[in-house]
């Protein structure tokens, strides 16, 4: 099997204060890893590192076999790597579908896809509910419709790794379910592959294939869902 994301001794700093120590980590292609731990430990630091708009102070990230540590997070953009980032950043003053459309940035110059096209239908199929409120303002969306835009924005750019910091944070149940059954839909029919920053563990559990546990910047625990249980993890994570 071929490996989509890989790590290799990645650490960050915020000036002189060290956030993530060394941190090795692959994500098969078509996988999906579930990033957990307690609040503070470095979750969302790591995905701002991979996407690159928070530099490296060592080590290295290779997507689909291609070193891109050294690009600008635009060009990691357009090499493949999706983001929905934590609180969802939607554009309040953009309609629906125009925040869709900021998402289309990241084809420029990869030829497989063209911003003239418009949104692709299949974010509409995904998340329905955004067709019809697709003239809506952004500001004025639900936090469950605001997260279904956000995911469906970083779709917009065709990624091969996904990346979601807290997609379930502050989301009523009932929405959650859709959030997780459209993304089942994004792995089994796009093929895209995942990493998920989740402190819910059953959501995590039912839909990653490995975990991986995260304790002030280093990795102290990771292994697969399906042979080990989320309560054998959750001392690590609960407060
Ligand atoms: N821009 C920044 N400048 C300096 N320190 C920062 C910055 N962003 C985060 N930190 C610090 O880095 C550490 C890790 O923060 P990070 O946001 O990555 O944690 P997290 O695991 O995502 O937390 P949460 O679960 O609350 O979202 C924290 O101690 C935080 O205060
Ligand atoms: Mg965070």
């Amino acid at each position: 099997m071929t490996t989509l994301l890989k790590l290799d001794q990645l650490s960050t700093s915020y000036g002189q204060s060290r956030v993530l120590w060394n941190i090795d980590l692959e994500i098969p292609a078509g996988g999906v890893l579930a990033l957990i731990g307690r609040n503070g430990v470095g979750k969302t630091t790591l995905l701002k590192s991979i996407i690159g708009v928070q530099p490296l102070s060592g080590g290295s990230i290779h997507v689909d076999g291609r070193d891109v540590s050294a690009l600008k997070a635009f060009e990691r953009a357009r090499a493949g790597i999706g983001f929905v980032p934590q609180g969802r950043h939607i554009f309040p003053h953009l309609s629906v579908a125009e925040n869709l459309e900021t998402g289309l940035a990241a084809l420029a110059e990869r030829g497989t896809g063209s911003i003239k096209a418009g949104v692709p239908e299949h974010i509409y199929e995904l998340f329905p509910k955004l067709k019809q409120i697709k003239d809506r303002k952004g500001g004025v969306l639900s936090g469950g419709e605001q997260q279904q835009l956000a995911i469906g924005r970083a779709l917009a750019g065709q990624p091969k790794l996904l990346l979601l910091d807290e997609p379930t944070e502050g989301i009523q149940p009932n929405v959650v379910q859709q959030i997780e059954d459209a993304l089942r839909s994004v792995r089994r029919d796009l093929g895209v592959t995942i990493m998920i920053v989740e402190q819910y563990l059953d959501f995590a559990w039912s839909f990653a294939d490995t975990y991986c546990v995260l304790q002030r910047g280093r990795i102290v625990r990771q292994g697969s869902t399906a042979t080990e249980s989320a309560a054998e993890v959750a001392h690590l994570v609960n407060i």
